[in-house]
């Protein structure tokens, strides 16, 4: 893997755990316990190959309304993940954090998550962003809350401003955005920060995304041309050329 052309920030909608058990006749819960076997795969790839940033949609604000037993299943399973995790984080140097609101998740897992951020503040190996009770709308609420409270003027509000007011703040835009499940939309997801994201849709259901096909989402990006609007590099060469 070329390390020269290796998207930055990764990000990714980790979808289809559900129907991944409702086909073989499981309860969803296995499902999700199937996609936290992908993720330690993922993040430990992305590890290795010397990915800077990697956001993982865990769980947006609407999943709120899912069934209260899916919703503790889940609850659970991230704590007892990130109990498991901690140690690996710190011997591993990789920086993890939170993004989304707060507000609604156990004590417990609150606190641990904030143990954790605490205590791998400093890693620049691997930032790995967990986006957990996240909804890109709420953060733009709350980024413009944060405005009013900080006094700013009109003529203060600038694009890097509105970036710095998101829970985003410190991380770069993602280069990439993968979504499994054969799903073609982004759900609510980093809809400012993906302005000019290359995006991969694959119709593997998450709990079946292996690391090879997490290499083959790069080789794809790899070859896509990011233009931001501008010509291409080659036509700008051969104008100036002439
Ligand atoms: C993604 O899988 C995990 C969460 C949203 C928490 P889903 O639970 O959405 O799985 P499907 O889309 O129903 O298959
Ligand atoms: C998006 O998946 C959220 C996560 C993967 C955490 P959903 O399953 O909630 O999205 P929709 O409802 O299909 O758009
Ligand atoms: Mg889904």
């Amino acid at each position: 893997m070329q390390k020269r052309m290796l998207p930055r920030h990764i990000a990714i909608i980790m979808d289809g755990n559900g129907r991944w058990a409702e086909i073989r006749g499981l309860p969803r819960l296995e499902g999700h316990r199937r996609g936290v076997i992908r993720v330690r795969e993922i993040v430990e790839t992305a590890y290795r190959i010397g990915i800077e940033f990697l956001t993982l949609y865990t769980f947006s604000i609407e999943n709120w309304q899912r069934p209260y037993e899916e919703i503790a299943v889940i609850m659970r399973l991230l704590e007892e993940t990130l109990e498991e995790e901690r140690d690996t984080f710190i011997k591993r140097e990789i920086r993890f954090k939170v993004i989304g609101n707060r507000e609604k998740l156990p004590d417990k897992l609150k606190e641990l998550i904030e143990q954790i951020e605490h205590n791998t503040k400093n890693y620049k190996k691997l930032t790995l962003q967990c986006a957990l009770s996240y909804s890109s709308r709420d953060e733009l609420v709350r980024a413009i809350r944060k405005a009013i409270i900080f006094n700013l003027k009109p003529n203060e509000i600038s694009e890097e401003m509105i970036s710095y007011l998101l829970d985003t703040a410190d991380i770069p835009d993602p280069d990439l955005i993968i979504r499994t499940s054969g799903e073609q939309r982004l759900s609510n997801f980093l809809l400012w920060q993906s302005a000019y994201a290359e995006l991969y849709f694959t119709s593997t259901l998450w709990p079946d995304f292996t690391k090879e096909e997490f290499l083959e989402s790069i080789y794809e990006y790899q070859t896509r041309e990011r233009r931001f609007g501008n010509i291409p590099d080659r036509t700008l060469k051969c104008i100036f050329s002439v």
